[in-house]
């Protein structure tokens, strides 16, 4: 794979750069600019290199479809121009123009074309022609096979940026782990996080699974799961034993009754786990303790609907243990962030679904795609 820390000679070039400025929003604001604080150092090498720079990313967002609450963002701290349309007449005008005064251009939201995520060749070669160099610093998107991750290496040389290195280099660190190693892995949906489990059932020293994705231990012990969630399927999760494998000793359950801490043999059938409870926490920094690489992505509880005690308790553990830590996940991020645990963590990634594929297949479709 080619690095973009060894290129020297970008003066004058006008580089593509994919980024991931996928990023939480509230009323029209950046709420969560972790994503896009972590891209600056790519950002000023390529300034510093006095490259011509185009920046692009997709971007998901409740409050509408424009990159411009990111823009905003950026102006404060860049110069920046926005442009909506590159392939315009005017659009291309607007861009050179900017280029010329020595400005960065922020592209409109990837996701406006079609061509991005049905990954369309003849959009990729678009794309690609709009620069010479192509970066790609979009980590937390690099498992997409969209045009901008997968379509234009193919027609423009792709470097990783300075984000995509550090990310791949600390992730990797679990693939020959110092040890003990422990691997912790929370929030839901069973199936798709079975193949990791599975993985690091062999590679990790123990593993604590939480979230929702201790509800399918619970059931296979035979327990009442109440209305919890808990994925369909057989797992066959006996194979793994209880010697290495811990799960929640306690948990937090909601009826019309309230809330209230139950052990997970003792839930009713009107009741759902919400979080993990305080006991559980104690188990968690035992574990903690006895480890010194630990790796932790998805929340203990629900999140969303405000049960964030047992994934806030488990940052600050961490945070206080002085271990070596890679963590990652959007409500994991989230306690983090709220907590302002990033100098106590040594690595929180900048992926979701990517950090999970990154850790499963070792790789990811955008990585491939640069070599
Ligand atoms: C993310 O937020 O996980 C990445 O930006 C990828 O976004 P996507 O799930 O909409 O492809
Ligand atoms: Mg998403």
């Amino acid at each position: 794979m080619n690095f973009l820390r060894d290129l020297t000679d970008l003066r004058g070039k006008r580089v593509f750069l994919r980024a991931d400025f996928n990023v939480p929003i509230v009323k029209g604001e950046v709420f969560d600019s972790y994503r896009i604080i972590k891209t600056l150092p790519t950002i000023e090498f390529l300034q510093s290199q006095k490259a011509r720079i185009l920046i692009a990313s997709h971007f998901e967002s409740k409050e509408g479809k424009t990159l411009l609450p990111v823009f905003n963002f950026l102006k404060k701290k860049l110069p920046i121009e926005f442009v909506t349309d590159p392939f315009s007449a005017e659009g291309k005008k607007m861009t050179e123009d900017a280029l010329d005064k020595g400005k960065i251009v922020l592209l409109e939201n990837l996701r406006t074309w079609p061509g991005e995520k049905d990954n369309d060749d003849a959009f990729a070669k678009e794309l690609a022609s709009l620069a010479e160099v192509y970066v790609n610093d979009a980590f937390g998107a690099s498992h997409r096979a969209h045009a901008s991750i997968v379509g234009i290496p193919k027609y423009s040389k792709g470097y990783a940026g300075l984000l995509l290195e550090a990310e791949i280099k600390s992730l990797s660190q679990a693939f020959d782990p110092k040890r003990p190693f422990l691997f912790m892995l929370g929030g839901a949906k069973f199936e798709t996080k079975m193949p990791l489990i599975e993985k690091f059932f062999k590679k990790a020293d123990m593993l604590f699974v939480g979230g929702a994705l201790a509800n399918n231990f619970f059931k296979e012990k035979g327990f009442k799961t109440g209305k919890s969630l808990v994925s369909e399927g057989n797992f066959n999760l006996k194979q793994f034993g209880t010697e290495r494998v811990f799960t929640p000793v306690d948990v937090i359950v909601n009826s019309s009754r309230g809330t209230a801490v139950k052990k997970p043999e003792e839930v009713l059938d009107d009741e759902t786990i919400m979080d993990a409870g305080p006991e559980t926490l104690g188990l968690i920094q035992k574990l903690i303790w006895k480890s010194e690489f630990i790796l932790w992505n998805g929340p203990l509880g629900n999140y969303e609907l405000g049960f964030t005690t047992g994934t806030e308790d488990l940052a600050k553990a961490l945070g206080q243990s002085k271990r070596d830590s890679v963590v990652g996940g959007g409500d994991t991020l989230a306690a983090i962030a709220k907590l302002n645990l990033f100098n106590k963590i040594s690595f929180v990634s900048t992926g979701g679904g990517a950090m999970l594929e990154y850790l499963a297949n070792e790789t990811l479709l955008g990585i491939e795609a640069l070599k």
